[in-house]
């Protein structure tokens, strides 16, 4: 029975895409099997990021009803499944997000980890992805606007029933001002899984003729050594952890900083 997880942030930009293909490749380099959704239905980007042609059926078609999911999964690079979304904006109004935790159950007996790749917003899509998922692996950026998102985005976890498993920290750069991983823990009452740095061999996803996410490329970059270390956390792996008192005490700046905003 896989662990079905979505990778969500609230916020635009902050590497949930990124993250769902490197992690996913990192999990099948586990052992795992992996199947991998792009669950962001109007602004599809994974199988890009992934180098993988357009696909004839997509989820898409899925949810118009019109093909059944076995026949929209698609092998990826590292040993992953894939389900892409369609490109076309004519099929996206028309299609039944509602649908998705449905046609997740047919297939949840084949693959160990099933990751969706979350849109930003918290539009109907992103409630449909949280719905269909146990957990959620909740991605942001080490500044306020984007914390603040990961809260919101985190409560509606909550209301919804999907365990938020841990905070993955993107784009760190060790720079002044930027909030320290155990106030964002503190914050989110969730434990920091990862803390991703920024790092230019990631953007160079499509600097080859057929594009490449970073772990493929460069598995001893800074970045993919962390989407490494991730993987092997969420399977139960033991890995070097950093600091992380126990509990999440509301202190500091940042308790400061969001104190009428969280009552
Ligand atoms: N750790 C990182 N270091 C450097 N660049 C990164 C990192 N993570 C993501 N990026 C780059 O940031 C951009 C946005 O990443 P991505 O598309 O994964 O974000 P997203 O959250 O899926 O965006 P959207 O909300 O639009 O779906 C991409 O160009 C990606 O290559
Ligand atoms: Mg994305």
């Amino acid at each position: 029975m896989a662990r079905i997880m979505v990778i969500a942030s609230g916020k635009g930009g902050t590497g949930k895409t990124t993250l769902t293909a490197n992690l996913g490749i990192a999990l099948s380099k586990l052992g795992k099997k992996v199947l991998l959704i792009d669950a962001d239905v109007a602004m599809a980007n994974l199988s890009l990021i992934l180098g993988m042609q357009s696909s004839p059926i997509t989820l898409h078609d899925v949810l118009l009803g019109e093909a059944q999911i076995r026949d929209s999964i698609y092998d990826g690079p590292g040993g992953i499944h894939l389900v892409p979304s369609g490109m076309s904006l004519e099929n996206y109004k028309r299609l039944d997000s509602e649908r998705l935790a449905g046609v997740i159950k047919e297939i949840e007996e084949d693959y160990d980890y099933i990751l969706l790749d979350a849109a930003a917003g918290i539009e109907k899509q992103v409630i449909s992805a949280i719905s269909a998922s146990q957990e959620m692996l909740l991605v942001t950026m080490p500044n306020p606007p984007a914390l603040a998102d990961a809260e919101k985005t985190r409560q509606i976890a909550q209301r919804l029933g999907a365990k938020v498993t841990g905070v993955i920290i993107n784009f760190v750069r060790k720079e002044k001002g930027e909030i320290p991983q155990q106030d964002i823990a503190n914050f989110l009452e969730t434990p920091v899984y990862g803390s991703v740095p920024d790092d230019p061999e990631v953007r160079r996803t499509f600097s080859q003729e057929k594009a490449a996410p970073v772990i493929a490329r460069i598995p001893n970059s800074p970045a993919a050594i962390e989407f490494q270390r991730i993987a092997s956390r969420l399977t139960g792996l033991k890995v070097q952890e950093d600091a992380q008192k126990e509990g999440f005490i509301k202190k500091g700046l940042l308790a400061r900083l969001f104190f009428w905003w969280k009552k």
